[in-house]
């Protein structure tokens, strides 16, 4: 008879958490490295919204060493970072620059060192400004050569101690808020369909890494990593249903379809054509993709979306998603609306995050258990956290309980998901420490270390061990077992 019981995590399963370059690095004009487009991006924030810059961020750059400490004394067997393409060549292509291209062999080998696994992404957001400047970065293919070039840089550099590669982070996020993520110069940010020629540009090149990774690291895996929400239903009226496989199509299975399969998810491909919003594929590039499907999915998840029917006469117009900059709940600006398709709503049944994201630990169950049924291939967690106000007491602690019991039921999602037979390898929340945020500075925090300091002043970036760090210790040194405070 089959064994039934439950198993929970597997043995050598990697516990970890997971930041980006420029939300942590700071040192943003530091030993040879020029702007990245999220260091313009980020003084626009500043200036706009008195968000923190990427200048100093949470200064890893310069703390790396007494952090991959406190990694090791939480006992992460894994650590998601990404690599800065402008600290690696700084202007895009050319020479590499030796300073960047030491920090992170410095960095590997202070993890190695420790026991961490590296998991690296090779682009999280921040594209050369010199790219941007040169052609406009992302909107011209240009961009997948020299992607392709930077990529093969890394894994001939960097291979023989890094086995899991996540190539591109976030594709579906870069569509729905392109201007966060991406420089848009601001004549084309009316031109819809640019979004999803940056998509399709990002498909080709992504591509092309999985490719470099295939050809030049014995054993290497490659995938994506996508931003993540599955969608349910508003009602269970027909048309909301149908609106809800609609809206999952194109957020989701349009990247999903690509990355195993190879081919654009037809139902949205043809919506996008119908609504001039598809991408321009030139011959040869849907080969490119197919030939080079990933080898594992490495998901961000943070929550579950809801989508109700919309109508196609008129009555709405086409809209992308809307964001919170405040920090109050309900300050979202708004809904993504694809008239004729579906309209994004909130769920009624989920409690949020102060900033309007549901909270929906089901939801994870939900969306790996789909992904493994339809796919059949092992994925990870790269992102899963909860973006909250944290406050330092007098006596230097933080009392982030509400974090603990956000992240303690993600992880019993994940668990009941592999007792039901979904391959996982990975588990690294965000953040390792507190960063800076894409949509809203530092003050919405998400680390297990605390960074002392605010928007405006960067202070010392002292480290502090929040009491979620304690509490993640002990998931970590039970494999999962020990979920409680
Ligand atoms: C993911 C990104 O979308 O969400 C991260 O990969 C980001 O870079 C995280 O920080 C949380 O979003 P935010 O806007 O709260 O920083």
């Amino acid at each position: 008879m089959a064994d039934t019981k439950a198993k929970g995590f597997p043995e050598g399963f990697l516990w970890g958490a997971s930041t980006s370059a420029y939300q942590v690095e700071g040192a943003a004009y530091e030993d040879g490295k020029k702007p990245s487009q999220q260091d313009i991006i980020n003084k626009d924030s500043y200036e706009r919204f008195g968000f923190a810059t990427a200048e100093v961020a949470s200064d890893m750059y310069h703390h790396f060493r007494e952090d991959v400490a406190l990694m090791k004394e939480m006992g992460f067997k894994a650590y998601r970072f990404s690599i800065a393409w402008s600290r690696i060549f700084p202007d895009g292509t050319g020479d590499p620059n030796p300073k960047g291209v030491q920090f992170y062999h410095d960095l590997i080998d202070a993890l190695k060192e420790a026991g961490i696994e590296p998991i690296v992404t090779m682009y999280h957001y921040d594209l050369p400004w010199a790219l941007c400047e040169k052609y406009n970065g992302w909107i011209s293919r240009q961009v997948i050569e020299d992607f392709d070039n930077y990529a093969r840089f890394l894994v001939k550099e960097y291979g023989s101690d890094v086995k899991y590669w996540t190539t591109i982070n976030e594709q579906s996020i870069i569509v729905q808020y392109w201007t966060q993520k991406c420089y848009i110069p601001a004549e084309l940010q009316h031109v819809g369909q640019l979004r999803y020629q940056i998509n399709h540009h990002m498909n080709v090149a992504q591509a092309l890494a999985n490719k470099a990774v295939h050809e030049l690291v014995p054993g290497g895996v490659a995938g994506a990593a996508l931003g993540y929400a599955p969608v349910y239903p508003l009602t269970s009226k027909p048309e909301d249903v149908m609106a809800a496989q609609n809206a999952q199509a194109l957020r989701n299975d349009y990247y999903t379809d690509i990355y195993f399969k190879g081919f654009y998810t037809k139902a949205a491909q043809i919506y996008l054509e119908e609504h001039g919003l598809a991408p321009k594929v030139e011959p040869g590039d849907m080969d490119i993709i197919a030939a080079n499907t990933s080898d594992f999915l490495a998901l961000n998840y943070y929550a579950s979306e809801c989508a109700k029917w919309c109508p196609d006469d008129g009555s709405k117009m086409l809209r992308w998603s809307g964001v919170n900059r405040s920090g109050k709940k309900g300050d979202i600006s708004g809904f993504e609306t694809q008239p004729g398709f579906y309209e994004m709503c909130k769920n009624p049944n989920l409690d949020t995050t102060d900033w309007d994201w549901a909270i929906d630990p089901r939801g994870m169950e939900y969306m790996l258990r789909d992904l493994y049924n339809r796919y059949n291939k092992p994925l990870m967690i790269t992102e899963n956290g909860l973006g909250a106000y944290d406050t330092l007491t007098p006596d230097g602690q933080v009392h982030d309980d509400y974090r603990i019991d956000y992240l303690s039921k993600h992880i019993a999602a994940i668990k009941r998901s592999i007792d039901k037979g979904v391959e996982m390898w990975a588990y690294c929340p965000w953040s390792a420490l507190d960063l800076l945020s894409t949509s809203n500075g530092v003050k919405k925090r998400y680390g297990f270390i605390y960074i002392d300091r605010t928007d405006d002043d960067p202070k010392e970036c002292e480290r502090i061990r929040k009491d979620s760090f304690y509490w993640y210790q002990k998931v970590i040194a039970t494999n999962g077992a020990e979920l409680s405070l």
